[in-house]
């Protein structure tokens, strides 16, 4: 048995030894962090007496081999390296950004493409992903918004072990298996007005109702380890905070795998002035239950002395280390070191099979948000299609940030992606018009560049007239969302607003194909514009999966994960939000609102139209009460009435009238995905149970609270169908 096991290796081992094993390298030498002062010398002489327990950013068969050859045959415990890597959203097939995919709704998928991704990831020696983030991020502007769920805790809570399932399998010690992380543990999603690495003011309310409930799903699920955040809460800093690991994460949930810190994050508490140096931030965050220092140097530098010294308790790493260990034996390295550095892997991946998966699942997560005059799809007597803008066959903003070992330029263009699906009687012409705007993968500021660049106004206004239709391309480049990509702006940059207006005025047939990690301001595209589609940052398969939607051979089916807002300053917007003491009256000023803009989202939570339309019929409850022993189903109808077939997302959400604490206006608690040929009607019921009730209440506790609720079905978060009942305890 694996405890037994794990005691028995750390009852062997030194002090020294064991600090190691919470030490984790960055593996370019060549450092882009903030961090470690040691050269590339002083680690690989670290590496040999077996004091480092994992890297990161070694990529490769070969490079994961030779690392773990410097321990296995040199160190004295020869305790293998855990090899780290963020894989986010594919190693080398690139699936959508995780928010893109969020918007699938579809759990099967998301799984499957995290498990493809750890297939590719053993193939190059990677057995550890720094993923699925599952932070629930409401804020536009937040540029790692891309990279989770979007705002809703549940479905943030399902996508996530979705994502952990397809990762880990059932049995992490299968070879094709890798551990997943869930982070950031926590509130990283609510830094203050959308700025990365800002603080966050959260209260416990929110903390325990919004926050957690993810996290808590992840460590139910046996997700292999967490990583916390950079972020502070309520003045302290998530790495030495001992309330969120040690009570709740190791504590109440008694989740047994380990936490790895941020890059850095343990130093970084000398910045946020909650420790004065290395010593103390080490002392403050192995406390807390911050198992490993990522590329930080802090554990390395003091753990061993505040041990001896008696400032730590040997209880608190052994803790640490025992969780290190674990996660090690689960994954087979003891028995096998080069266990995932095998190059057999490779050679067994079909890396067009890997494709195809991708471009399913992207037209799955394309949102159609308009569809005017029955615009789309494209009919095959359109015979000239001008595609424009400067995304329009840009082969590199699909890819997005995180992309692992996505190449650059990689992605299938739309213009690629159009051209593969018409017929030969079809001109499709292409125009970049403007630049992004914007300087891709930069780091260092400012990143917005050229404003006036009008030079390919013309030739983009020619084509436009003399098309029957046109696709234009817009949106964030590849790097615009990501970590550090926060902006106050989320409109359209550099000149893309004013070349889509000028294109308007010589031909309104157009469609909008947005290729963007985040929300963004397009209030006068849904004005203006007959049709409008959500193609986030789609991965590898990009074009070919637009296509797919565009000319009908995927009748859309993705629906929002996050609201789009009317203006940035809306921002963070969300459905799940609370009634307020003033909430609605449209004829006085008194009243939560704006002045200048409407309070509600442009385009809501759960929000996409399909091909067809789909018609719900009233909700029908098994009773109007329920109580612990007895659970209520309710069931509603939907036709398919229009020509297609279609897929909808049905979607449940409850209203707690009354609590303890205040309760938001409606909450997600659950979903369906149902298929329909045109004319057909399914009955689609869910079960109503006293879990899917209960909250963080004023008595701290996990309770559900007798009282009356409401029940909404629908296809969005704002056109629902009502019904009402009673929990009684
Ligand atoms: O996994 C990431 C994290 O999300 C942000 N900081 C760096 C880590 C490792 O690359």
């Amino acid at each position: 048995n694996i405890e037994t096991k794990v005691d028995s290796v750390l009852s062997l081992m030194t002090l020294k030894e064991k600090v190691g094993q919470l030490v984790q390298y960055n593996g370019s030498w060549d450092l882009t962090g903030p961090a470690s002062e040691l050269d590339s010398k002083q680690k690989e002489t670290n590496l040999k007496n077996g004091l480092v327990g994992s890297m990161l950013n070694v990529l490769s068969v070969d490079a994961t081999r030779e690392a773990q050859k410097l321990i296995v045959d040199n160190s004295r415990m020869k305790i293998p390296l855990i090899f780290g890597y963020d894989v986010i959203h594919g190693y080398k097939t690139i699936f959508p950004v995780p928010l893109g995919e969020t918007a699938s709704w579809d759990l099967e998928a998301m799984e499957l493409s995290a498990r493809i991704a750890a297939i590719e990831s053993v193939a190059e020696g990677i057995n550890w992903t720094f993923s699925p983030m599952i932070d629930v991020s409401r804020d536009a502007r937040w540029g790692r918004i891309m990279e989770g769920s979007g705002e809703d805790p549940y479905l943030t809570s399902v996508v996530g072990v979705a994502k952990i399932k397809g990762y880990q399998g059932d049995d992490l010690s299968n070879q094709l298996t890798i551990a997943a992380t869930a982070k950031h543990f926590a509130g990283y999603g609510f830094a203050e007005a959308g700025r990365d690495y800002n603080t966050v003011h959260l209260g416990e309310n929110e903390l325990h109702n919004t926050i957690l409930p993810p996290f808590k799903a992840a460590a139910e699920a046996g997700v292999a380890t967490f990583m916390n955040s950079f972020n502070e809460i309520d003045g302290i800093p998530s790495t030495g905070n001992k309330y969120l690991q040690r009570d709740i994460l190791k504590g109440e949930w008694d989740w047994k795998g380990f936490m790895v810190s941020d890059w850095g994050s343990i130093t970084e508490m000398i910045y946020h002035g909650f420790a004065k140096d290395k010593k103390q931030a080490s002392q403050i965050a192995i406390n807390a239950g911050s198992d490993m220092d990522m590329e930080g140097g802090a554990y390395e530098s003091s753990l061993e002395e505040l041990v001896i010294e008696g400032t730590v308790d040997i209880a608190m790493v052994d803790d640490a280390v025992r969780r290190v260990l674990r996660v090690k034996f689960k994954l087979g390295l003891f028995e096998d070191p080069y266990k995932y550095s095998n190059p057999e892997v490779k050679k067994n991946i079909s890396y067009e099979e890997h494709r195809k998966a991708a471009r399913e699942i992207a037209a799955k997560s394309i949102v159609l948000l308009k569809n005017e005059q029955e615009l789309l799809p494209i009919k095959t007597s359109v015979k000239t299609i001008a595609v424009i803008g400067p995304l329009a066959n840009d082969k590199d903003a699909p890819i997005g940030n995180w992309r692992a070992q996505g190449e650059a330029n990689s992605a299938v263009s739309v213009v690629e992606g159009i051209k593969n699906a018409v017929g030969k009687n079809t001109k499709v012409n292409y125009s970049l018009g403007t630049s992004l705007g914007t300087s891709e993968r930069a780091f260092l500021l400012p990143l917005e560049i050229n404003k006036t660049d009008r030079s390919g106004f013309k030739e983009a206004i020619d084509l436009a007239k003399n098309s029957e239709l046109v696709v234009m391309v817009l949106g964030e480049d590849a790097f615009q969302a990501g970590e550090g990509r926060s902006q106050a702006k989320i409109g359209l940059a550099g000149l893309q607003q004013e070349l889509l207006e000028e294109i308007k005025k010589v031909n309104s047939n157009i469609v909008l194909v947005l290729i963007n990690g985040r929300p963004m301001e397009i209030s006068w595209a849904s004005e203006n514009l007959p049709a409008i589609v959500v193609a986030w940052q789609l991965g590898t398969e990009s074009g070919n999966a637009i296509a797919d939607v565009l000319f009908g051979k995927y009748n859309p089916s993705g629906k929002l994960p996050v609201s789009f807002p009317r203006l940035v300053g809306q921002e963070p917007l969300y459905y799940n939000q609370k009634n307020t003491g003033r909430p609605s009256n449209d004829q006085h000023v008194t009243y939560s609102h704006y002045t200048d803009v409407k309070k509600d989202a442009l385009y809501p939570f759960g929000y996409g139209l399909s091909y067809t339309q789909f018609e719900y019929g009233d909700v029908s409850l098994s009773g109007v009460e329920m109580n612990s022993e007895k659970d209520l189903e309710a069931s509603i109808t939907i036709k398919n009435t229009g020509k297609v077939k279609g897929r909808e997302v049905v979607q449940l959400y409850l209203q707690d009238i009354i609590g303890s604490r205040t309760r938001p206006v409606k909450e997600l608690k659950g979903f369906q995905l149902i298929d329909l040929e045109p004319g057909e009607t399914k009955t689609v019921s869910f079960k109503i149970t006293k879990k899917m009730l209960e909250f963080y209440t004023a008595n701290r506790i996990w309770e559900a609270e007798v009282g009356d609720f409401n029940i909404f079905v629908g296809g969005n978060s704002k056109e629902l169908k009502a019904a009402e009942f009673t929990f009684k305890n």
